[in-house]
């Protein structure tokens, strides 16, 4: 995605409680961006209602539900939301290649459906948390497998943190790679335990950024937003 401007590869996430704070949000960031996450705080606030407010501002919409449930639930799931416009939706890689499969179908089946992101290992986890869990292996394998599941199922999209980038890059060039826990330098890390600066980010092959609280809880949004946008700019050179 080299040729493809900044604009279209910084996803901002408006985790915020209701429709008015987001849309506020938006307009805040006018133009600077052409994608917005919605996730389940706003979704289970505002339903459908906000990812057509959204929309009709001409932006792009990235539903980010985390789905995770049987297939046949997921599938159902991705059906209810397909129609409403979003451009991507997540689902939880660790449902199974089962569950995949289902969600893959689904979605194909919509004309004009939202293309699918398989999430991978959260983020906020790291090797403690991810081993509280039962699961022994590194953060790095533990992605590197869900994400063939996801391949094996059709799914072209991944959720990773930028640690696993490079990785990922080698490993699915056909797949997008979606990264958050993304943290200019100095900025406050919060829950988040992967994490890795825009310039480092897509210099290891992300596609596309996802960023909350470095711009949404910034004095200037509008600024922070720019900053990151120059420093994704000068890292492709
Ligand atoms: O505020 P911050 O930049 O940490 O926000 C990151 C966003 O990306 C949040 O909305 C979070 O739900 C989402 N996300 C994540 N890790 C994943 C998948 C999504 O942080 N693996």
């Amino acid at each position: 995605m080299a040729d493809v401007s900044p604009r279209e590869r910084l996803i901002v996430a408006l985790d915020v409680p209701d429709g008015p704070k987001a849309l506020a949000m938006v307009q805040r960031l006018r133009n600077l961006v052409q994608w917005f996450k919605v996730g389940l705080e706003l979704y289970l606030a505002e339903g459908n209602r906000i990812v057509e407010k959204v929309r009709e501002q001409g932006y792009s919409v990235f539903l980010d539900l985390k789905l995770h449930d049987i297939p046949n639930t997921v599938a159902g799931a991705v059906r209810s939301v397909s129609a409403g416009g979003a451009g991507m939706l997540t689902v939880h890689a660790a449902g199974g290649p089962a569950m995949l499969a289902a969600a893959q179908e689904a979605a194909a089946a919509v004309a004009g459906g939202p293309k699918l992101l398989a999430v991978t290992v959260l983020t906020s986890m790291d090797a403690a948390q991810l081993a509280a869990t039962g699961v022994c292996s590194s953060p790095g394998e533990q992605v590197l497998r869900l994400a063939e599941l996801a391949h094996e199922a059709g799914i072209r999209g991944l959720v990773a943190s930028s640690q696993e980038v490079a990785r990922l890059r080698a490993a699915h060039p056909d797949s997008a790679l979606v990264i958050p826990g993304i943290r200019p330098a100095g900025a406050n890390a919060g829950d988040q335990k992967r994490v890795a600066t825009p310039a480092s980010a897509i210099a290891d092959g992300a596609d596309y950024l996802v960023v909350g609280r470095p711009i949404t809880q910034a004095a200037d949004p509008a600024a922070a937003a720019q900053a990151i946008l120059d420093e994704m700019e000068a890292a492709k050179r």
